[in-house]
Formats: structure tokens, C-alpha cells, sequence
């Protein structure tokens, strides 16, 4: 099984990417191979509703966006992996995101497996994933994913704050794909 995980935050050690290497340990223990698709340090730039691609094409924008979206037509599973950034994904994430727009049906034919690592600073109320789970449950519908599982991190403001479950939920994730 070949995984694609969408990193979507700026701290290369920070409390996500800390999750998604459980994730990947978890995936490479039972064989599977993982790529991390860095993506607040990659050339990559927002959809500009051009249209050139009409939803099955290739992007006109000569960055990184093409060479991803390949990566995910010869994946299996893709992971969502993002801080929470006022109550969404980061904008690295959603950038991306929007540029599924060239190869939409392409991805949407796959049925690909899907999952979600996030994490957040806030602890103790019940709104940080509302609209973030809201959202995932609309772009997995629409994109045809399976759901094989959403970690939502709370309580994980810096690395060493986290709590020691998440890192069992990320390995578990990787392990059990
Ligand atoms: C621009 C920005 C917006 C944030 N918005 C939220 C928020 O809405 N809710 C929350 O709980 N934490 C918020 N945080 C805190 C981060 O989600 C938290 O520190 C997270 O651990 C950072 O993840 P990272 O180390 O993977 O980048 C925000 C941080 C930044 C920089």
C-alpha cells in the first residue's frame, strides 16, 4: 500500500508532524510505504480558478502542484496532517487542497482511503473540531474517500504538552490503514 500524507504545517518538529511520525512508524512497521509531503516548505501556490485544467487537466502553474497530484493518483491513502489555525486546517493544507480542483475526477475514481491528523491548543471545549469535522465529512463525500479514521489533538499546544495518547492513536492509524 503506498500512503501520501498532505503536511500542512510550518514547524517541521512541531506537534502534527510529531503525530504524523507515529503514523508513518506505525504504517512502515506493517510494511507499507509513506511519503510526507511537506508543504509549508514546498513550491506550491493557491488555485487561481483559471480553469485551463477544467477539473481533469493539468495545472497551467509551473510549481510543485502537478508532481503532487500524480503522487496521489498512484497512492492508495492519502492522510490530512494540520495544525488547527482559527478553527480550519492551515492554509498550506487548504492550498492544496484547492488544487485537487485539476485532477478532481481523477482522485474522486479512486476511492481513496482517507484519514486526518490534527492538532490543537485548546483542551477543554467541544466547538475546536466542529466545523473542521464538518468540513472533512463534506470533501470525503464529495471526493469519494474512505474514512479510515480522524485523530483531532487536543490539549497539544507545543510538543511537550501533548498528551502520550495521541501518539498511540497516530501509530495505531498507521498500523491498522
Ligand atoms: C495562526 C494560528 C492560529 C491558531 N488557531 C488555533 C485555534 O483556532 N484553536 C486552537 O486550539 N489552537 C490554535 N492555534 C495553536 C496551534 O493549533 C497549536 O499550537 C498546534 O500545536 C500547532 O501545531 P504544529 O506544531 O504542528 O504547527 C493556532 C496557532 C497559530 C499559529
Amino acid at each position: 500500500m503506498r500512503i501520501v500524507v498532505l503536511a500542512g504545517s510550518p514547524h517541521k518538529n512541531g506537534t502534527s508532524n510529531t503525530l504524523v511520525n507515529e503514523f508513518v512508524r506505525g504504517a512502515k512497521d506493517t510494511g507499507k510505504d509513506v511519503e510526507i509531503i511537506d508543504l509549508a516548505h514546498t513550491d506550491i501556490h493557491p488555485c487561481i480558478g483559471c480553469d485551463a485544467c477544467g477539473m481533469n487537466g493539468d495545472c497551467i502553474q509551473g510549481d510543485k502542484g502537478n508532481e503532487i497530484l500524480n503522487k496521489i493518483l498512484e497512492s492508495d491513502a492519502l492522510i490530512f496532517a494540520s495544525p488547527v489555525y482559527y478553527y480550519n486546517v492551515s492554509s498550506q493544507l487548504k492550498m492544496m487542497i484547492d488544487r485537487f480542483y485539476a485532477k478532481t475526477m481523477k482522485i474522486t475514481n479512486k476511492n481513496l482511503k482517507a484519514g486526518v491528523i490534527m492538532t490543537a491548543w485548546n483542551n477543554d471545549d467541544d466547538f475546536t473540531y466542529g466545523a473542521i469535522d464538518k468540513y472533512f465529512d463534506t470533501i470525503f463525500s464529495y471526493m469519494h474517500f474512505q474514512d479510515i479514521g480522524r485523530i483531532y489533538g487536543k490539549g497539544c499546544g507545543t510538543v511537550s504538552m501533548m498528551p502520550k495518547k495521541y501518539y498511540e492513536e497516530a501509530y495505531k492509524l498507521g498500523k491498522d490503514i
